[in-house]
């Protein structure tokens, strides 16, 4: 039984976060107009957060390619916040089953849901306006994610939201302001920043409130499973087809962006704000670390 003032203070967030869904929630099919064609020569993603940026590879691709490149890399990461996003809702959908349907907590845990529900719609809107391909997970990655949306629960369930969430926010964050970039990818980024700002509150204070409740055994495990699902996430932000786009054979350009310093300190970049936040939970300790490390996010 949950003390009555953890209970308060929960319901009291909810309740805070409900009234701002319904004062900006976004509905992209009609928000966006998706029928505008892109403008010509702009890019997708600030060039400097190419995963190939600075490299031999980049200095001799012609300035449409790396245009090209850029729209590739984000028709990848949208594809990644798609797959995300449903691991996410079933996650959710597994809490709300056991949860007092008439409290607020439960209630915002759906209306998450139903944003996640229209961004995974948007990302899908957007790939195909952008004429991509979806790039999938590969079998082991896409296996992992069923079996964690299957699973998870308490801890390692908030925090691989946090992750995904706030790697792709840095990015988005920077694109909607970033005023030479595609109208398109901006207005995207803008629906799914201010939407998302709630879900990571949300799942901050549920995150800190199940590591208190978690024993050491459960802890550990759930490191682990953070740190996997952190290492899969920071690897699944580019797909290897991607480069393939620009006449790059996909190893090839795998090895370069892992090498390349540039998209080193933009991995790190993007995870330090969830990084700073799971590590003072305790969350990146021991064998865990190492994930997070092998990942390039520390
Ligand atoms: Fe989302
Ligand atoms: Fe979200």
């Amino acid at each position: 039984m949950e003390p009555t003032s953890d209970r308060t203070e929960r319901e009291a967030l909810a309740t805070r976060l409900l009234t701002s869904s319904v004062r900006t929630s976004y509905d992209p099919v009609v928000e966006i107009d998706w029928a505008a064609p892109p403008v010509p020569g702009a890019y997708w993603l600030p060039p400097r957060r190419s995963s190939l940026y600075g490299t031999p590879l980049w200095e001799r691709l012609t300035e449409e390619q790396r245009v090209e490149l850029t729209k590739h890399e984000v028709a990848s990461a949208a594809s990644a916040g798609l797959w995300f996003e449903t691991i996410l809702m079933q996650m959710l959908i597994r809490h709300y089953y056991d949860a007092d349907p008439t409290s607020r907590h439960a209630q915002y845990a759906l209306t998450e849901v139903a944003d996640e529900c229209r961004h995974s719609i948007m990302f899908g809107r957007l790939i195909e306006a952008m004429g991509c391909p979806v790039y999938r997970a590969d079998p082991v990655d896409h296996l992992l994610g069923r079996f964690l949306k299957a699973t998870a629960t308490g801890p390692r369930m908030y925090a691989a939201i946090l992750i995904a969430e706030e790697i792709l926010d840095a990015f988005q964050r920077e694109i909607m302001a970033d005023e030479s970039l595609q109208p398109l990818i901006r207005m995207v980024s803008r629906i799914h920043v201010v939407e998302e700002a709630r879900h990571v509150r949300f799942a901050r204070a549920e995150l800190a409130r199940q590591v208190e409740a978690a024993g050491p055994l459960g802890l550990s495990y759930a490191r682990l499973l953070i740190g996997r699902a952190a290492w899969s996430i920071a690897n699944r932000l580019v797909h290897p087809e991607a480069y393939a786009a620009v006449g790059i054979p996909p190893a090839v350009g795998r090895a370069a962006a892992r090498a390349n310093p540039h998209w080193r300190a933009t991995l790190r970049w993007s995870a330090a704000r969830v990084y700073d936040h799971l590590a003072g939970l305790g969350l990146v300790v021991g064998p865990a670390r190492l994930l997070w490390t092998r990942a390039g996010l520390i």
